[in-house]
């Protein structure tokens, strides 16, 4: 299984609905697919799950806070099997694939047990490889061994469950506006990211040692004028260009009416949207991450 994480520590630069729509549109290609939502928003959740849905049948136990229970005290996972949730009104539209789309759900407490799980690495440093490990030894379990990919839709800020992330990763991509506000902290997460891995593989034993896992940038809510990014977005894009952080040549349009509306209907614009031009990008988007994933190992599970 090959693990990518969506990361920014921007917020609102489209993280979940590049995450929903890569998801939906790889299991529309017969793959199986497994959806972490890290955020304790939920943004995730709900773009598949009623709120209704995710309250009731959900949140009792089924949610990625039960994957980090008991790490605070040490305890061992126990099957993460029992979290999956597969969404219904997404199962139908994929009824003729071959592929299939599981997730994994969030709940609102996850930031608290963020901020729990880093007050125990600062009063215990030696706990750091064990403390930042649970997703990755999670993701071997045998539970996980039927999924090709799984897609890590992480919060915006680069925290404990962030990091857990980056460690379990064979791919990151980093969602951004071409504006300069949103673009300006890229190169900054991209050193975060090269010093959590320093650190996690200075402190763990030889044969846990992680790799820093390559990253691109994805440009998001492009706005476009006669089908080129307007002149004030396509100067900062050639500048993160010239940057650290490599960016995908398919890009993902502006469009409010046909982005705003998929989340509370539950099915990606990649597989119901009403806007052909944006879902023939999302496509091209899905094709140019399965290119670069073709090139990644993964997990073995
Ligand atoms: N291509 C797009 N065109 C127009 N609106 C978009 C586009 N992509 C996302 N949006 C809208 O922008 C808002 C933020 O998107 P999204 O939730 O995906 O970002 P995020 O990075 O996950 O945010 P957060 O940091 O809060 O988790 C949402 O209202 C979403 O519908
Ligand atoms: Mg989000």
């Amino acid at each position: 299984m090959q693990v990518v994480s969506i990361i920014n520590h921007k917020g609102g630069v489209g993280k979940t609905t590049l995450t929903a729509n890569l998801g939906a549109g790889l299991a529309a290609r017969g793959k199986r697919v497994l959806l972490l939502d890290l955020d304790s928003q939920a943004s995730l959740t709900v773009s598949f799950f009623t709120p209704t849905e995710w309250a009731e049948q959900l949140l009792p136990e089924r949610t990625i806070k039960h994957w980090f229970d008991g790490l605070d005290d040490g305890s061992a996972l126990h099957s993460p099997a029992g979290l999956l949730a597969s969404p219904r009104r997404v199962r139908e539209k994929l009824a003729r694939s071959s592929g299939r789309l599981d997730l994994i759900p969030s709940h609102r407490d996850l930031s608290d047990v963020d901020t729990e799980l880093a007050a125990h690495l600062l009063s215990d440093p030696d706990r750091f490889t064990q403390l930042h490990s649970r997703l990755r030894a999670g993701l071997a379990h045998e539970a996980f061994a039927g999924y090709d990919v799984a897609l890590i839709d992480c919060a915006p800020n680069f925290g404990l469950i962030a990091r857990n992330a980056v460690a379990a990763s064979d791919l990151l991509l980093i969602p951004t506006k071409p504006d300069y506000l949103s673009t300006n902290g890229i190169d900054s997460l991209g050193l975060k990211i090269s010093s959590f891995v320093d650190e996690f593989n200075a402190r763990c034993a030889d044969d846990e040692q992680i790799a820093r896992p390559p990253a691109a940038v994805v440009f998001t809510m492009v706005q476009l004028h006669n089908d080129e990014p307007i002149e004030a977005q396509r100067s900062v894009m050639s500048r993160v260009e010239a940057g650290h952080v490599e960016p995908l040549t398919t890009t993902i349009r502006d469009s409010k009416a046909v982005y705003g509306p998929a989340p509370e209907y539950g099915v990606p614009v990649i597989l119901g949207g009403t806007g052909r031009a944006a879902t023939r990008e999302l496509r091209e988007l899905v094709s140019e991450i399965s290119e670069r994933l073709d090139g990644v190992e993964g997990i073995a599970a």
